[in-house]
């Protein structure tokens, strides 16, 4: 069924659907308030759990006042509502629950649009919406939340398994470089492989959905990556080889602050999209800080550790000569019976001189404080482009999905950091953030405010 889009006298109407998660729904949020800001009517497709979180800790009604053409519609993720969705629940479940329960809601959303929906942008991780889009005769432009970098490793594991490269031979393998994946030849090593690759059945059904939905994004009209040319510009090339249309819009968060603070000032108070409740008392604890005295230590919103990893970091920071912010979000360390509980009171209470720790922070105004000298981080791209637009430079400790790929291109390519992959020790940690915030601080605060100035110029150029 197609509808009639001809002739329009009214704004364009565009429908950005993200996989609901935190991650993604930050970046395309940022892309639908950057749309808005252009004219477009805009419908923000959302899990009907994160919304209810997106209305309980963000201000919802004011959002829709500023942006009358912007509106929430929310479908099933197909879990209840109170399903805990921690770790890689939407891997498991994908191809079972998820994409047929989506498929259908967003079909109906689709059909039943008042004024109907002219393009879609559809998270390039949910390959389904590509197949709604051609039976309803809608243009389809998928965005990838990843890094291009990553995204281009995941589109060329066919090729690193064709050419023997993979599966990996036990750990001495690790530090074997990858020679099939074009313009990271000298770089990539079988530990910066995305984890999935580190097992023996290279049938295994996580990478294989991923490896899917990577080629299936490249058949959409068009790809959008949250990156610029500056930063991905080689990876990006090689990526218009297999399709042209790749637009590099990003970084986002940083395309976003440059227009509103252009159009209302500096003091301009931006929305937050966080699905936890922020915790703005480290902002004050922050405010008492020397300048880059203090190293921001956070995981993302998936990552979870266990006990014995958190307290080995904990003592890392702690016998380090720098202060440091830590986020633990709830539920996110894994003990025994509700021992990931009580390890939380009580680094908390022996951390009260050197350190801060709260559940949730306001992460792009920390990242930005004066305070802040070096960000401990688990490398999602949106913590890694808030970091390199903010001119932090990084410790990074990746664990899952791009994580990998970018605490490699941090380190090696960009030198902006150091990377501490594969390993939790006290002893490394506490040499890392003493490299980082105390004995070769000059040279990384160096290379990473260079890097945010580059970024910058693109910023103003898009
Ligand atoms: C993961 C991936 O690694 C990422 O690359 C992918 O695109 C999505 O899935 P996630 O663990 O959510 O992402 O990390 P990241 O991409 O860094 O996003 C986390 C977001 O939460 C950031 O925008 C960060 O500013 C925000 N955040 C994090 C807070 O606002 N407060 C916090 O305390 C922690």
């Amino acid at each position: 069924m197609e509808q009639d889009r001809s002739s329009q006298s009214r704004p364009p109407h565009v429908l950005v659907f993200p996989l609901p998660l935190q991650g993604h729904i930050n970046s395309m949020i940022k892309l639908a308030e950057l749309l808005a800001i252009a004219g477009f009517k805009l419908t923000f497709l959302n899990s009907h759990h994160n919304h209810e979180r997106l209305v309980k800790f963000n201000n919802i009604a004011a959002h829709s006042e500023r942006y009358p053409g912007f509106q929430f519609k929310t479908i099933t993720d197909g879990l209840p509502l109170n399903h805990p969705r921690s770790g890689s629940w939407f891997l498991d479940m994908f191809e079972d629950t998820m994409e047929l329960k989506m498929k259908e809601s967003l079909r109906e959303v689709l059909v039943n649009s008042s004024p109907p929906v002219d393009c879609i942008i559809g998270d390039g991780f949910l390959g389904f919406a590509l197949d709604v889009a051609k039976e309803l005769g809608i243009p389809i432009i998928f965005f990838r939340t990843s890094s291009p970098c990553c995204f281009w490793v995941y589109h060329s594991i066919p090729d690193i398994i064709q050419a023997g490269e993979l599966p990996i031979n036990g750990s001495e393998d690790m530090d074997r470089l990858i020679t099939t994946v074009p313009g990271m030849e000298t770089y990539l090593r079988c530990r910066d492989l995305p984890t999935f690759c580190r097992k023996l059945d290279i049938e295994d059904s996580s990478m294989k959905l991923v490896v899917k939905q990577t080629r299936k994004s490249l058949q959409a009209d068009a790809l959008i990556l949250n990156t610029a040319e500056e930063l991905d510009g080689p990876i990006l090339s090689q990526i218009r080889t297999k399709c042209p249309r790749v637009y590099a819009v990003g970084p986002l968060h940083a395309q976003l602050n440059t227009r509103l603070n252009a159009k209302h000032g500096e003091s301009y108070d931006h929305f937050s999209n966080t699905l936890w409740e922020v915790d703005k008392s480290c902002i004050f604890w922050l405010n008492k800080q020397p300048n880059r005295s203090v190293i921001y230590v956070s995981f993302g919103s998936i990552t979870s550790t266990s006990r014995e990893q958190l307290v080995e970091l904990w003592y890392g920071l702690l016998n380090s000569k720098t202060k440091f912010l830590l986020v633990v979000r709830p539920n996110s360390v894994i003990g025994k019976d509700g021992e990931g509980e009580d390890v939380e009171m009580e680094l908390m209470e022996k951390s009260k001189d050197r350190g801060y720790i709260v559940n949730w922070a306001p992460q792009e105004a920390v990242l930005n404080h004066p305070a802040i000298g070096g960000f401990f981080t688990h490398n999602g791209w949106n913590s890694t482009l808030e970091s390199i637009v903010a001119g932090v430079p990084m410790i990074c400790w990746p664990q899952f999905a791009d994580q990998h790929v970018n605490s490699r291109v941090v380190s090696e390519v960009w030198k902006i950091g150091l990377d501490m992959k594969d390993v939790c020790d006290s002893k490394i940690v506490e040499k890392m953030v003493n490299d980082v915030m105390v004995d070769r601080k000059e040279e990384f605060a160096k290379s990473a405010s260079e890097m945010a100035k580059e970024d910058k110029k693109e910023i103003k150029m898009v």
